[in-house]
């Protein structure tokens, strides 16, 4: 019989041997070395630009240039710096780094287009207009409800609620305790995490982003930058690669299959907002730009934010 310390060896050495197999896959498929720091590590997007390298400081202060306004509700809380910090976790997976450089702006001005209309407080006529006034809430303000469900996997803390919270709001016991799961941070005990820490509040929405809802189906990234190709069913439901698909897999129907519904035109005009304020330009936007005939993915109940 193999003494434990036996098991332990050989458990490390199928370990030495996969990454060894992954390390000579990637340099077969990328030939080229390259050390420009840490996004070199293991990842097939490592020569690319980073974010920083087309989005800056000033950039983030024009999309979001309400946010710390006196009568904003989360003033001081968002900042360039942790979105930066928190992007660096995701970069590696292709969030801001694939597919060339207006790919790259595209994909951060789609994924802030989201979290700007999900977390603005501009109503009609909001001095700026509407659209200066994304991140101007980290949480719910009057949740009607605790937002706990029955669930044996992730059950509730007692006494915690989990109402809306962060960038791309999660709502839901379950939704707080898979993010959590993602991120590697309790969220299921502290889910008031994502109303203290900007970082931790970009990096669920990140997750989020880059994380297929259901096996076999796409990320909200993947049916964006054009990872995914539609299978037979989805072209018949209407969903095809592009902005409009990204609501589908965050909202599914809560935004989708509607026709041209507020909710759904808010998210699409903050992306376009922001591709003209990056200098993309909306003429960029791409083909598919909304979901209001789309079929969901998963159709009602249960999506992770909304
Ligand atoms: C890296 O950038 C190049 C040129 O901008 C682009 O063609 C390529 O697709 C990018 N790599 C990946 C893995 O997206
Ligand atoms: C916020 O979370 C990040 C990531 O876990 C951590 O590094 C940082 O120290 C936290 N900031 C504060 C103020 O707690
Ligand atoms: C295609 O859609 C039909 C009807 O909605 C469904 O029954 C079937 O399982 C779907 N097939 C796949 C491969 O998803």
């Amino acid at each position: 019989m193999a003494t434990e310390k036996q098991w332990r060896q050989a458990a490390v050495m199928v370990v030495v041997v996969v990454l060894a197999v992954a390390g000579g896959a990637a340099s077969k498929s990328k030939p080229k070395t390259c050390d420009k720091g840490w996004e070199c590590k293991n990842s097939v997007y490592c020569c690319n630009d980073t974010i920083s390298d087309f989005f800056q400081v000033y950039q983030f202060e024009n999309l979001f240039s309400k946010r710390n306004a006196p009568i904003a509700h989360a003033v001081g809380f968002w900042d360039y710096h942790s979105f930066i910090t928190a992007s660096a976790l995701f970069q590696p997976l292709g969030f801001g780094t694939t597919g060339g450089k207006q790919m790259a702006m595209k994909e951060v001005a789609a994924f802030l287009g989201h979290v700007g209309s999900k977390t603005s407080c501009g109503y009609g006529v909001a001095t700026g207009g509407p659209l200066a006034w994304g991140l101007c809430y980290n949480h719910e303000m009057s949740p009607s409800q605790s937002y706990c469900n029955l669930d044996y996997l992730y059950p509730c803390t007692p006494g915690v609620d989990y109402y809306g919270r962060g960038a791309l709001p999660v709502y839901w016991n379950y939704n707080y305790g898979i993010i959590g799961d993602g991120i590697k941070v309790d969220l299921l005990y502290h889910p008031e995490y994502l109303e203290q820490n900007a970082t931790l509040a970009f990096q669920a929405a990140f997750w989020r982003w880059m994380t297929p809802m259901k096996k076999k189906q796409p990320s909200a990234h993947d049916v964006f930058v054009g990872n995914w190709k539609p299978s037979k069913n989805d072209t018949l439901a209407k969903r095809l690669p592009g902005f409009g698909t990204t609501m589908n897999v965050l909202y599914g129907d809560q935004v989708c299959g509607q026709g041209s519904i507020d909710a759904m035109n808010s998210i699409i005009s903050h992306y376009q907002y922001y591709l003209d304020l990056m200098g993309v330009g909306r003429q960029y936007s791409g083909d598919n730009l909304d979901c209001a005939e789309q079929e969901a993915f998963n159709p009602s109940y249960q999506p992770a934010s909304a």
